[in-house]
This record gives structure tokens, C-alpha cells and sequence, in this order.
């Protein structure tokens, strides 16, 4: 937990994000902001900027293990990110996305993978899909762990669907979008992502939900958005969504640095008379460190 608040963060700072909190955000006025974080300074860069949701995402299979999509990340990877956003101790509510086939198989198989990302540190748990997926957010709801709803574009059915395309672009396809949320907040769902679909979709489900909805790709009528941190900061240059608002490019920033340093080393520039430990002179001279062609660098 960090004291910087930034002054748009509708929460006080006191205490840490909680369920309800988020819940009650609907219709407030004030957009839910979701962020994804995978390790320790991700985390805290997040949260000491005022984000109200932390989302641990199945994303990490993409934007930090070089995977082409989400499907190749176990609940022990997802349990082994989420502990190390966990050990931050964040102000923001920590979900914990739940890999493909950690919710598929048995109900039983379903709880234990989630109560595994709440031992992790997650707060909460996110599954894909929907009212295919009904039993399983039961279950969980069961074990008293509380779950986001993921629909629209559910990244984990890349290979069903085709590829990482615009979901409810057809009227049948819309009204399947709103008889999801419904069925996911009717069964007790506290928030719902929807993920790439156009704007006019998203709106149609908003209202139809008494929870709140959390954009990606999904236009500006959501309760709230969530972006990918690797995607936000510009650390990812190579595919970049129509719906990605890059706030910084540290892909470049960091090469240009890198790319400084290796220069430096080569020129003989790194590392400088300051950055090195010098033993006192007289030990020095009794171990006869530094010759008379000794040339340490300024
Ligand atoms: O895994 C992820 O990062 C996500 C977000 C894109 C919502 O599911």
C-alpha cells in the first residue's frame, strides 16, 4: 500500500478495496479503472497510481512469457504472478484470472484451482465466458470466493472462435451478449469485463446489469475500463489493438537506455571512479592493487 493518492481516485486511501466497493460503483458517475499487473513493480506502479482493480490476467501468457496466446498458463503459473502482486500488499482489489481448463472440468477440479489463486493473494477470481459457464461461477461462489464475469471476446476461445476478433456484431449475437451478463450477474457475479465489442453492444449490456461492466475494446458506455499494463505503457511493440491508448513508450525508452549502457561499457565510460568500491590507500598499496598504469575512469 502506498500514501500517494492521486486526486481523481474516489476512494480515500484509508483502506483497501473491497467487493462491495466495487459493486456500489455502479451508476456513480465516477469510471472503475482495472489495470493488469504480473509481478512486484508492476503492482506497485499500478497502485500507488490510484487504480481501483487489479487484475492479475491470463494476458501474462502474451505480454511476459512470450506466448502467441493464453492458453498455454496453469494455475500454478497464474498462483506464482499473483503472489508476487499479493506480497505488495495493494490498496487496489486483486482478481486473479483463471486459466483455460482450470474451470472446464469437474466442479471440484473448479473450486480447488480457485481457492488456489485465493492462497495465492487474489481477492477475487475472473473465468471467461458465459451462460456456459454458469455451473462453474456457482461453484465458486459456493467456496464464498466472489467472481468477475469475462464476455465478448473470451481470449481463451481464440482457437473456437478464429482468432482475437469484434464479438456481437450481429443482432443475435448482441442479444446472446445481454442473456449472458444477465445470467452471470443474476448468479452472482460482481463485475463483468467485456472485451472487444462495438460500443452500442456494450451500452445494451450495461443496463441491462445491476452490476458493473468493465470495458476492453468495448467503446465508453461501461462502468468502468480495463487496459493490459504492458499495452498502456508502450512496452509491447509489436501488435497494438485499435482500443489501446498508449500513456508511454518504454519499449523505445528502455532500448535507447539499454543501448546507452552497452556503449558506455564498450567505451570504457561504465563503470566511473563513483561507481566503484576503492579500498582504503593504504590497504591498496599493501596488496599493490593498482599498478602505475592503473586508469580507473573519473
Ligand atoms: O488477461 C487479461 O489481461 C484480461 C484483460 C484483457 C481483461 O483478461
Amino acid at each position: 500500500m502506498t500514501g500517494f493518492r492521486p486526486p481523481s481516485s474516489p476512494f480515500d486511501g484509508s483502506r483497501p478495496v473491497v467487493v462491495p466497493d466495487v459493486v456500489a460503483r455502479k451508476g456513480s458517475g465516477v469510471p472503475l479503472v482495472m489495470v493488469t499487473a504480473y509481478d512486484a513493480p508492476s503492482a506497485r506502479a499500478v497502485d500507488a497510481a490510484g487504480v481501483d482493480v487489479i487484475l492479475v490476467g491470463d494476458s501474462v501468457a502474451m505480454v511476459v512469457l512470450g506466448y502467441d496466446d493464453t492458453l498455454h498458463v496453469t494455475v500454478a503459473d497464474m498462483a506464482h504472478h499473483i503472489a508476487a502482486v499479493a506480497r505488495t500488499k495493494p490498496r487496489a482489489l486483486l482478481v486473479g484470472d483463471l486459466p483455460w481448463m482450470s474451470f472446464h472440468v469437474s466442479r471440484e477440479e473448479t473450486v480447488r484451482n480457485a481457492a488456489q489463486l485465493v492462497r495465492a493473494g487474489a481477492t477475487a477470481v475472473k473465468l471467461e465466458g458465459g451462460r456456459k459457464r454458469l455451473d462453474a461461477v456457482r461453484a465458486i461462489l459456493d467456496a464464498e470466493i466472489p467472481v468477475m464475469g469475462h464476455i465478448g471476446l473470451t481470449p481463451q476461445s481464440v482457437n473456437a472462435i478464429g482468432g482475437f476478433k469484434v464479438q456481437g456484431k450481429t443482432l443475435d449475437a448482441a442479444r446472446e451478449l445481454v442473456d449472458d451478463a444477465i445470467a452471470l450477474a443474476e448468479a452472482g457475479c460482481f463485475a463483468i469485463v467485456l472485451e472487444c465489442v462495438p460500443d452500442a453492444v456494450a451500452s445494451m449490456v450495461t443496463d441491462s446489469v445491476t452490476v458493473p461492466t468493465i470495458g476492453i475494446g468495448a467503446g465508453r458506455h461501461c462502468d468502468g475500463q480495463v487496459l493490459v499494463y504492458h499495452d498502456l505503457l508502450g512496452f509491447e511493440d509489436r501488435v497494438t489493438p485499435k482500443f489501446v491508448r498508449r500513456y508511454a513508450h518504454l519499449h523505445a525508452d528502455a532500448t535507447a537506455a539499454l543501448a546507452r549502457f552497452a556503449d558506455d561499457v564498450r567505451a570504457g565510460r561504465f563503470p566511473s571512479s563513483d561507481e566503484t568500491y576503492h579500498a582504503a590507500d593504504t590497504v591498496s598499496e599493501a596488496l599493490g592493487l593498482y599498478g602505475a598504469g592503473a586508469n580507473i575512469p573519473a
